[in-house]
């Protein structure tokens, strides 16, 4: 039986490979898309889903769209990082079907209502406030939800949007707090892991060749993301966080991590947003998180990734 999976996302290039990979992988039943503000605003994410559906040819899945801005703070978005349209690089045609009318709480909380225990996973590829609100509106249903898997955080590597936060974290640092705190399985994908697993420098001109749509697509917004990261990291090619969170679901034996304590820096002005991870069990502190650190084998990972997204 496929794994449930509902992705809340904000894509975002690395949202859209992993949303690719996701409705490429025969492990997973992709419920539905839910979409929150980051990388773009709402309704740039919202109609990104809608595009990325549409190009893995699977116009059927369902996008809903979920919270305009974080918890507390105001909105911050990455349009340095992904173009002001969030997926820059390729020539995206308007979705043709809208998005869905519901609320993407709504969903959740009617999805988890007629679900068995334990039987639906949540990836979440963005700030998390989409989930904080359902765990804070629907305690009642956490039972419901199998495992949580976010992109998000940075210890060993420090943060990549502030000193000492990682973005998704640091747009909604009391939401990730809520979720990090819900007691439900989860697995953090930080950029301890991510920032050294680089894409392969043949990918470009690999999707590039395979000569329809979604090569092109893949191609494009590798150029667009890659050019950044050269700016900005002087590596010349760069890590798709998002989609190594939906990699690890698949393939989890190429990465390595440890079940430990994480916390979230919600007070503190100056390290707002930062994971504290108790990764040499210096407290009592509930073992939360299992907090991935490396990849043990990129070129086999990404060779992985290609031939799922290739596929489709
Ligand atoms: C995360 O921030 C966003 O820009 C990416 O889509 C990813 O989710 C990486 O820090
Ligand atoms: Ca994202």
């Amino acid at each position: 039986m496929p794994e449930k999976l509902i992705i809340d996302t904000d894509p975002g290039h690395d949202d859209a490979f992993a949303i690719l990979l996701a409705l490429a992988s025969p492990e997973f039943e992709v419920l539905g898309l839910t979409t929150v503000a980051g990388n773009v605003p709402l309704a740039v994410t919202t109609a990104n889903a809608r595009r990325v559906v549409e190009l893995a040819g699977r116009p059927e899945v369902r996008v809903f769209a979920g919270a305009e801005r974080p918890l507390l703070r105001a909105p911050m978005h990455a349009a340095d990082i992904h173009g002001d349209s969030g997926i820059d690089g390729y020539d995206w045609p308007v979705p043709a079907r809208p998005h869905e009318a519901e609320h993407a709480l709504d969903f959740m909380i009617r999805t988890l209502e007629t679900a068995a225990p334990a039987s639906i996973s949540f990836l979440v590829l963005g700030p998390e406030t989409n989930i904080a609100l359902l765990l804070r509106r629907a305690p009642h249903l956490a039972d419901r939800i199998r495992r949580i898997v976010v992109m998000g955080g940075g210890f060993f590597e420090g943060g990549n949007y502030a000193p000492a936060a990682e973005f998704n974290i640091l747009v909604d640092p009391e939401a990730a707090a809520i979720v990090f705190a819900a007691g439900i399985e989860l697995t953090a994908m930080p950029i301890d892991c991510t920032n050294r697993t680089l894409t392969p420098p043949s990918w470009i001109g690999d999707f590039r060749a395979l000569g329809t749509p979604i090569g092109a697509a893949c191609a494009g917004m590798m150029e667009f993301f890659q050019a950044n990261g050269n700016r900005k990291y002087g590596t010349a090619t760069r890590p798709l966080h998002d989609a190594l969170a939906m990699a690890w679901m698949i393939w989890s034996e190429l990465f390595a991590g440890r079940q430990c304590n994480v916390e979230i820096e919600t007070n503190s002005e100056l390290t707002r947003g930062a994971t504290v991870v108790d990764w040499w069990y210096r407290t009592d502190r509930p073992r939360n998180c299992l907090w991935i650190r490396d990849c043990t084998d990129p070129a086999d990972l990404y060779r992985r990734m290609f031939e799922r997204i290739a596929g489709l």
